[in-house]
Parts: C-alpha cells; sequence; structure tokens
C-alpha cells in the first residue's frame, strides 16, 4: 500500500489490485483501519449508524466537519473523503463548490464524495476544474431515497442504460473514482469495464476496482438492519452487550472494583 496516496494514485489504481475502503467517524476508528485502507470515507452514513437517524437527509455540514476533524486524527496513510451531506451541493455548482472548500479546508480532506450522476456532472467539473477531486456516488445514492422510492436495487432492467449514461457522465466530468451501490453485478462489471476512472462497489460486483462498506456495518455494530451486500466481519455489538451485563452484574454482586482497581491511602502506598 502506498503511503498517503492522492486521488491521482486512486485513479491510477484502475485494474490492478483492489482498493480497499471503509467509512470511519472517529479518531479510533481511523486508526485502527489506517494501514489496511487506500482510503477512508467520513460517510453521511454517520447520521444513521452513530446518531440514530432515520436517513442521511439529517446531516449537516457541522457534523461532517466534526466527523471529519476526528478521522483526520487517525489517520497518518489512508487517503480521507468526506461526503457532502444532503442539501449542501444540489442547488448550484457555486454552493458546491463553496462547502465542498469549506469541508476541505476544516478537515484536511483530500476529496469529496457527492451524490448523483448526469445531473450533477455539471458541478463535478467545476469542482475539478478549481482543485477539488470528487469521488461520484452512482447507483442507489440514499439521499435521494423519498425520489427513488426506498433502499431498491438500481439500473435493473430498462433502468440500465440510465445508469450507464451517469458513470460515463461522471467519468467525463473529471471524477477521479465513481462508486455504485447496489446495483446488478452485470451491470457493475459492464460500467468498470467501460469507465476509466475505478468503480468502487457496495453491493455491487467483486470484479469492481475497489470496494467499501460501512465499518459499523462489517463490525457488527450497526445492527438495526443488516442489508444483502453487508458481510459481518465481527460481532462487536454482541459482544458489547455481553460486557454491559457482565459489567452490570459484577456492580449489583460488589465483586467490581476489585482489588487490583482500588487504591491504598498514601500513607500505606507500596
Ligand atoms: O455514507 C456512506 O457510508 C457512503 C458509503 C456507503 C459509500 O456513502
Ligand atoms: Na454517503
Amino acid at each position: 500500500k502506498k503511503r498517503n496516496p492522492l486521488p491521482d494514485d486512486i485513479r491510477a489504481a484502475k485494474g490492478g489490485t483492489p482498493l480497499v475502503s471503509l467509512t470511519a467517524y472517529t479518531t479510533p476508528m481511523a486508526q485502527m483501519m489506517d494501514a489496511h485502507c487506500d482510503f477512508v470515507l467520513v460517510g453521511d452514513s454517520v447520521g444513521m449508524v452513530l446518531h440514530g437517524l432515520p436517513s442521511t437527509l439529517g446531516v449537516t455540514m457541522e457534523m461532517m466537519i466534526l466527523h471529519g476533524q476526528a478521522v483526520a486524527r487517525g489517520l497518518t496513510s489512508a487517503m480521507m473523503v468526506i461526503d457532502m451531506p444532503f442539501g449542501s451541493y444540489e442547488e448550484s455548482r457555486e454552493q458546491a463548490f463553496r462547502n465542498a472548500a469549506r469541508l476541505m479546508a476544516e478537515t484536511g480532506a483530500g476529496a469529496v464524495k457527492l451524490e448523483g450522476g448526469v445531473e450533477m456532472a455539471d458541478t463535478i467539473a467545476f469542482l475539478v476544474a478549481r482543485g477539488i477531486p470528487v469521488m461520484a456516488h452512482i447507483g442507489l445514492t440514499p439521499q435521494s431515497i423519498n425520489t427513488l422510492g426506498g433502499y431498491k436495487v438500481q439500473g435493473r432492467g430498462a433502468a440500465r442504460d440510465e445508469a450507464l449514461a451517469d458513470a460515463d457522465a461522471v467519468a467525463q466530468a473529471g471524477a477521479f473514482a465513481v462508486v455504485l451501490e447496489k446495483v446488478p453485478e452485470t451491470l457493475a462489471d459492464e460500467i468498470t469495464a467501460r469507465v476509466s476512472i475505478p468503480t468502487i462497489g457496495i453491493g455491487a460486483s467483486a470484479g469492481c476496482d475497489g470496494q467499501i462498506l460501512v465499518v459499523d456495518d462489517m463490525l457488527g455494530l450497526f445492527t438495526a438492519f443488516k442489508a444483502k451486500f453487508v458481510k459481518r466481519y465481527a460481532h462487536l455489538g454482541d459482544d458489547g452487550a455481553a460486557a454491559i451485563a457482565a459489567y452490570a452484574e459484577e456492580v449489583r454482586a460488589r465483586t467490581f472494583p476489585a482489588a487490583e482497581h482500588v487504591f491504598a491511602d498514601a500513607a500505606a502506598k507500596k
């Protein structure tokens, strides 16, 4: 793994060893994954997995900046990408630039990610031309659940051509990579073959140029629901609940704190 990869290094990884990525929202999580990931995404999924929001729509610039700053403190080698939250970039390319610049300046992120295909191509080109590397995100775009009609697989059947057009549009606009979320495997493979930038799959295909998961999902920390595309590599939520139950029992039995956790009087100190 290259130290401190830049967007151009990510772009150059097209067709090579798959890019490894996870989301992070806090310093310790960022530290845990820093040595293993090519890039770390401060995802707006933070709203759902850490703040208990029902969707990503309620995530604010201030939340992204605070979590971005925390993640930056935990990274020394992985690149950091930060999500633009709902409402911070859709209105105009100027609005998008203003908020993307603020996210990068206040967190130290090396790039921003925003959702959308053909309709966001102008904005992507505007940002890239002004010094802001952009990761695109097409297929299922969770900020649009209210118009997509839920968290359904995207790009099936007649919608396939629209998804291909979205992929072409963001690549031509200058995005350095594109997240493909919850699309059929054959569509992900077709997009990966036709665009010159790396595809980062989540619920897409092992043939993508990289993969990303929400870290709380893959660690089994977020258990409100589990998407089909999530693989749980650990069950930290269950482990945590068992640890808390053991603590509660020991407190009530007065077996915690034990001798090694308490202090002698200063005069008697060894
Ligand atoms: O917010 C997020 O976690 C994301 C990834 C799932 C791609 O956008
Ligand atoms: Na996101």
